[in-house]
C-alpha cells in the first residue's frame, strides 16, 4: 500500500481547547486525500482532575510519574474525555473518527520502562493494521496513548501510561508515515539566544538537550521526531494555536523540523 499520503498529527493536551483550528485543518486535508491520524496528549486536563482528587503531579524528563491513584484519572481522562472530545469535534467539523486507545485491538504492545516511573510504559510494538483498515474505510483514527502490558510473549491486564509524544513517534514509524507533525503551545524549538530555529539536526538537537535549553515536555517530542525522521519522517513541532498550523507544517511554512 502507498503510504505516502498518511500524516501522524499529535495534538498536544496544551492546546487542546485553544480554538485553535487543527482539527478543521484534518478534515481539509482528509478531504485532499491525505490519511490523517490523530495521537492526543492531555496534559493540563490530567492535572486538574489529579488535583481535583486530590493527587499530586510530578513529572521526570517530561514525563508523569504514574502510582496507580494517577493511572486511573489518565486512563479515564484521556480515553475517555480528551478522546471522545476530539471524536466530537472531528465530527462536527464533518468528518468521521473513530477514537480508541493503544490497548485496543492490540494496537500497543507496551513494557514498563522505569520502575522509578510507576506505570508508565514505552510502546514495543506497533500493530498499524488497525489504524490501515480504519483509513481505508475513510474513518480518522483518535488514538490515546494507553497500553495494555506485555511480560514476556504474554499480554498482562495492566494498563500502561505512555507517553503521548513517544506514542505519535512510534505510530509514525509503524505506519511509514509521510509526517508527524507535533502541534503544541510553542511556535517551534527555542535555541540557546531564544530564538525559534527552522531546522534542527541530531546533533544539535542533542547539544541544546545537553545544554538544559530543550527540557521538560520538549524532550520526548524531540527523541520521538529523531526516531521518525531517521525512518524517513519528515517531523515537525508547530505551534497549535495558530491557525492553519498543521496545513503550513506539512509544507514546511512553519515550526521546526527536525533531524
Ligand atoms: N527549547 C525549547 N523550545 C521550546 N519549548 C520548550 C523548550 N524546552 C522546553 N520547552 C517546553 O516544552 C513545552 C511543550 O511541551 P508540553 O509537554 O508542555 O506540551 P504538549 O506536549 O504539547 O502537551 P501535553 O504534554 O499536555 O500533551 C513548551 O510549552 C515549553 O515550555
Ligand atoms: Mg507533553
Amino acid at each position: 500500500m502507498d503510504r505516502s499520503d498518511i500524516l501522524v498529527a499529535k495534538i498536544g493536551g496544551s492546546t487542546l481547547g485553544a480554538h485553535d483550528t487543527t482539527l478543521e485543518d484534518i478534515v481539509a486535508l482528509q478531504r485532499r486525500g491525505v490519511r490523517p491520524v490523530v495521537v492526543h496528549g492531555g496534559g493540563p486536563l490530567i492535572s486538574e482532575w489529579l488535583k481535583a482528587h486530590g493527587v499530586p503531579s510530578r513529572f521526570e524528563r517530561g514525563l508523569r510519574v504514574t502510582d496507580a491513584r494517577t493511572l486511573d484519572v489518565v486512563v479515564a481522562v484521556l480515553a475517555g474525555l480528551v478522546n471522545k472530545r476530539l471524536v466530537a469535534a472531528l465530527t462536527a467539523g464533518g468528518g468521521r473518527a473513530v477514537g480508541l486507545s493503544g490497548a485496543d485491538g492490540g494496537l500497543f504492545k507496551a513494557r514498563v520502562l522505569d520502575g522509578k516511573l510507576g506505570y508508565v510504559g514505552e510502546v514495543a510494538e506497533v500493530d498499524a493494521r488497525l489504524l490501515l483498515d480504519l483509513m481505508e474505510d475513510g474513518l480518522v483514527p483518535v488514538v490515546a496513548p494507553i497500553a495494555v502490558e506485555w511480560r514476556g510473549e504474554a499480554p498482562t491486564k495492566q494498563l500502561l501510561n505512555i507517553n503521548a509524544d513517544t506514542a505519535a513517534g512510534a505510530v509514525a514509524v509503524a505506519l511509514a508515515a509521510r509526517w508527524l507533525v507535533f502541534l503544541t503551545d510553542v511556535p517551534g524549538i527555542r535555541g540557546e539566544d531564544g530564538e525559534t530555529v527552522t531546522a534542527l539536526s541530531s546533533a544539535r538537537a542533542g547539544a541544546l538537550t545537553e545544554a538544559g535549553v530543550i527540557e521538560g515536555g520538549m524532550i520526548p517530542k524531540v527523541e520521538a521526531c529523531l526516531k521518525a525522521s531517521a525512518a524517513g519522517c519528515r517531523s515537525v513541532i508547530a505551534d497549535g494555536r495558530k491557525t492553519g498550523a498543521l496545513l503550513e507544517a506539512i509544507e514546511d511554512r512553519t515550526g521546526t523540523m527536525v533531524g
